[in-house]
């Protein structure tokens, strides 16, 4: 008897960007840049990246309250050198606000929002093509707005058309998106977060995008995600899947569930979100961002709870395109 012939290696997977008819784009940080696989897997597959954390206010705002841009910079530079669109996160966030804001008076305090907003958004202009102008302003179980520094001194729905306008002000040719997470895991979440959107967009705020960060919850019932990827379509904005990733852990309870299991829920849920974005009109798909390239690369396995076993992004720890890129290539053929 011959010996057993190896297994076939898995077929190369098809560059993701020359497939999918709309931008697809991954975080990064700059000490990716010296990781060549890293960079060859990026120019691969991707035509956009997204700053994963050194373009918000806890990189550039230095002690004193002055800008320190040498990281996004070089962020911006290596998307210029390798043909990625810019897309910038994020201008205001309830998670970061800084002490040099914390004991100015009202006029004072405006005037610097203000300039944190124009300082920043306007320095890539002409180069980011979007940006999380207000980022994750829903409450975390959906019930209402969360409570701020940023809505304490401005108002809740006032911080955010004053940052739209601001933004507006200093990058008028970027797409504008308020952007959020849970959104389809959390169906009360998601109603507040259109709610928001349906009253900021009446008070004239010029929101250009709608971001749903699809941090998934492979575990939720199929077609929850559709579901609200046709209600998030009904404002005729460009939709931004901002941050996908499907983690396979299950947090602060018993997991009964096999490897198979959550790797199978793992891809039911991916592929409903990519053929749910596919069904939207090209006018509406902006771009679908996975937060990180490979496995280890997340930042779930930065996390706490890290078990140093999640898979939850499209390429392993070796840098290998999984079956879970491969299905979400499928979904994106025309
Ligand atoms: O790289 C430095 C390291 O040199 C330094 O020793 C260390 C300690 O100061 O910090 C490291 O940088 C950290 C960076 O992640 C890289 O690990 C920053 O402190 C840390 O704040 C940063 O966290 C990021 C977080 O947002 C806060 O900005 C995560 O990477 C990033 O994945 C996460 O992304 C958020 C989105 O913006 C919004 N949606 C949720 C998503 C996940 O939390």
């Amino acid at each position: 008897c011959g010996s057993a012939e190896p297994p076939a290696p898995p077929p190369a997977l098809a560059p993701l960007k020359a497939t999918a008819p709309f931008p697809i784009g991954l975080s990064a940080m700059t000490g990716q840049f010296d990781d060549p696989q890293w960079v060859d897997l990026v120019r691969t597959h991707f035509n956009q990246l997204t700053p994963e954390w050194e373009m918000k206010m806890e990189r550039i705002l230095t002690a004193d309250g002055g800008y320190d841009f040498s990281a996004a910079d070089r962020i911006a530079a290596f998307a210029r050198d390798n043909a990625l669109r810019l897309y910038g996160t994020t201008l205001i966030w309830y998670a970061q606000d800084h002490p040099h804001f914390h004991d100015l008076d009202q006029t004072r305090f405006e005037a610097d929002y203000d300039r944190w907003i124009a300082t920043v958004a306007g320095r890539y202009r002409g180069q980011a093509v979007g940006w999380d102008v207000v980022n994750e302003p829903v409450a975390e179980n959906g019930d209402g707005l969360r409570d701020c520094l940023w809505s304490q001194r401005l108002g809740q729905d006032g911080y955010m058309i004053r940052a739209f306008e601001q933004a507006k002000l200093a990058a008028p040719d970027a797409v504008l998106f308020i952007n959020d997470y849970n959104l389809e895991n959390n169906p009360r979440k998601g109603a507040t977060f259109l709610r928001t959107v349906e009253r900021l967009l009446k008070a004239g705020a010029p929101i250009g995008g709608l971001g749903t960060q699809s941090h998934l919850d492979i575990e939720i019932p199929a077609g929850q995600i559709t579901r609200f990827m046709r209600e998030l379509a009904q404002f005729g904005l460009p939709i931004h899947v901002s941050e996908l990733d499907a983690s396979l852990r299950a947090d602060r309870r018993l997991d009964t569930r096999s490897r198979d299991e959550k790797l199978a829920q793992q891809k039911g849920r991916v592929v409903e979100l990519a053929e749910a974005f596919m069904a939207l009109p090209e006018a509406q798909r902006f771009a679908f961002t996975a937060w990180g390239l490979r496995d280890t690369d997340s930042w779930l396995r930065r996390e706490p709870e890290d078990d140093g076993r999640d898979q939850p992004l499209l390429f392993d720890a070796q840098g290998r395109a999984k079956p879970l890129a491969a299905a979400l290539e499928a979904a994106f053929r025309r």
